[in-house]
């Protein structure tokens, strides 16, 4: 109370004038008296609350800028020196490539285009020689028969059976999973309305099959691609800046890392290795993205919380590569395929070599690796709809999708989704490496040789994520050695905390 008289007091004997909201907003800044004085240096004369807002927000952003300082010496970075090697495979981005109108023919569309490409995948495996449905008639009674459809419904029977009623481009019949069948009953549980799969089976009748064995698309079984060279990749996710939980003092300790800081010889030789970064969105908070966001906002301007984002950036030495794709938070659509983040936000960054403004999904090849991007709000509506998937692993629902080779599993969930003429949610290629992000959850799995790392967040556990039970991973920042697939942990909340996984380590999530 005192603190508010006294910042009233002084504003007025500096002639200006300051409504209660702008009085509340400075007492919580320790800095206020020196803010009025640039305010009214800067001729400010009627302090409004946006005023204030825009220059606390200036503030912020010019604190985080002076803060790390760029000390080259000492630190002579190996992957400097080392002339990198990437496309960003323009054919699998959206940005500039949208053309739907959103009609109804547009999603049947998709949908047929999705059969296609998942049908073709599944085809390729040599166990399964399906039918088209329309030639069950042909089959006899009681003989086995292998079918490839959509599913277009999914229930359970009165007697505990689950039941789904599948397509494919010309038809429809109802396949059964007999309760009795345990291991068969996990599976059925995975299959959500829209996947698509291949199935062995008995048939019943002309529309009627009893399911014997259940087949994804999958990734094909095989051994991690390796590099002869020590070069990392690392990837991080969910800044949320301009967030009242956004840890600015964490990122600074990261960045002075990433600059090769207060490192032993041996952290500063692995450090000096990374030539590639994957930012994996959610970039700023943003602004009115749920009901109530208002007062979780410290930073309440679009513009102002991408220069804070480009300010840190910046700070990040120029011999990385970076990619930075959208998320939900970011100001793009919020519908998936997301284009990325257009220049008139980061005009700064467009302005430098190393910087690579992605979709969501999209696709990196580098040293001939090909990295799969992708915010990830479709594993949220997989967790949401599947037991066995939780908020702490996100790299277990990655997998799914990887089972599934497609990033939109199942249509009408919480994520919406544009019907693109070209399908870009189908996981066409065969990724060896997959950056996702979303759930705030570091989190690394191997499977089939891709692995998918989770670079967790740089936001504390918000109000939301405390009601719901999800306590995020703040501040660790992993990177991996493409010679050998092993991920570092560097811990910015602990102090010079670092942990080694080993592929072994990894968990390979299984069939
Ligand atoms: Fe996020």
């Amino acid at each position: 109370m005192k603190e508010l008289e006294e910042i009233i007091r002084f504003a007025e004997s500096k002639g200006l004038f300051i409504s209660k909201q702008s009085v509340e907003l400075l007492s919580k800044n320790d800095n206020w008296k020196k803010i009025l004085e640039e305010l009214f240096e800067e001729g400010q004369f009627m302090i409004e609350p946006k005023i204030l807002e825009r220059k606390l927000a200036r503030t912020k952003i010019s604190q985080l800028s002076t803060k790390v300082e760029i000390r080259k010496t000492n630190f002579s970075p190996q992957a400097k020196d080392r002339a990198p090697n990437f496309r960003v495979m323009q054919e699998y981005d959206v940005t500039g490539q949208s053309n739907s109108e959103g009609k109804v023919e547009d999603f049947l569309r998709l949908f047929r285009s999705k059969f296609k490409l998942l049908s073709n995948m599944l085809k390729e495996r040599h166990n399964l020689s399906p039918i088209e449905i329309k030639n069950l008639k042909s089959i006899p009674k009681n003989e086995n028969v292998d079918l490839i459809g959509i599913i277009n419904k999914k229930w359970i029977t009165k007697n505990k059976h689950i039941a789904f009623e599948i397509e494919d481009l010309d038809t429809k019949c109802i396949v059964l999973i007999m309760q009795k069948e345990k291991e068969l009953m996990l599976k059925g549980e995975r299959i959500l309305e829209d996947n698509v799969i291949g199935i062995k089976g008995v048939k019943i009748g002309d529309d009627f099959i009893i399911i014997k064995e259940i087949y994804w698309p999958d990734l094909p079984i095989r051994k991690n691609v390796l590099l002869n060279e020590e070069v990392y990749s690392g990837g991080t996710s969910d800044f949320h800046i301009g967030s009242k939980y956004f840890l600015d003092k964490v990122v600074e300790k990261w960045l002075k890392f990433l600059n090769g800081e207060n490192l032993s010889e041996k952290q500063k030789q692995k450090v000096g290795k990374l030539q590639y970064l994957f930012v994996n969105g959610d970039n700023i908070a943003g602004v009115g993205v749920y009901p109530g966001q208002f007062d979780d906002l410290l930073i309440k301007d679009l513009y102002d919380q991408y220069e804070a984002f480009e300010e840190i950036m910046l700070q990040i030495p120029e011999y990385i590569q970076i990619f930075v794709c959208p998320g939900q938070h970011d100001s793009v659509r919020r519908a998936e395929p997301q284009p990325a983040i257009p220049k008139e936000f980061l005009p700064r960054l467009y302005a430098q070599r190393n910087f690579h403004f992605i979709s969501s999904p999209s696709w990196v090849e580098t040293e001939g690796l090909k990295n799969l991007i992708y915010h990830g709000p479709s594993i949220h509506d997989l967790i949401s709809n599947v037991s066995f998937l939780t908020m702490d692993h996100p790299e277990k629902g990655m997998v799914e999708l990887l089972k599934k080779r497609d990033l939109m599993p199942s249509y009408g969930g919480r994520n919406p989704y544009v019907p693109e003429k070209k399908d870009y949610m189908v996981i066409k290629e065969i990724p060896d490496l997959v950056w996702i992000g979303d759930m705030h959850h570091n989190g690394y799995a191997n499977y089939r040789g891709t692995t998918v790392l989770n670079g967790g967040c740089w936001e504390a556990q918000t109000d939301f994520e405390k009601k719901i039970g999800h306590t995020p991973t703040p501040g660790i920042f992993p990177m991996i050695n493409l010679s050998n697939r092993q991920i570092t942990e560097f811990y910015f909340m602990r102090n010079n905390l670092q942990k080694e996984i080993v592929p072994e380590q990894l968990e390979e999530v299984k069939e």
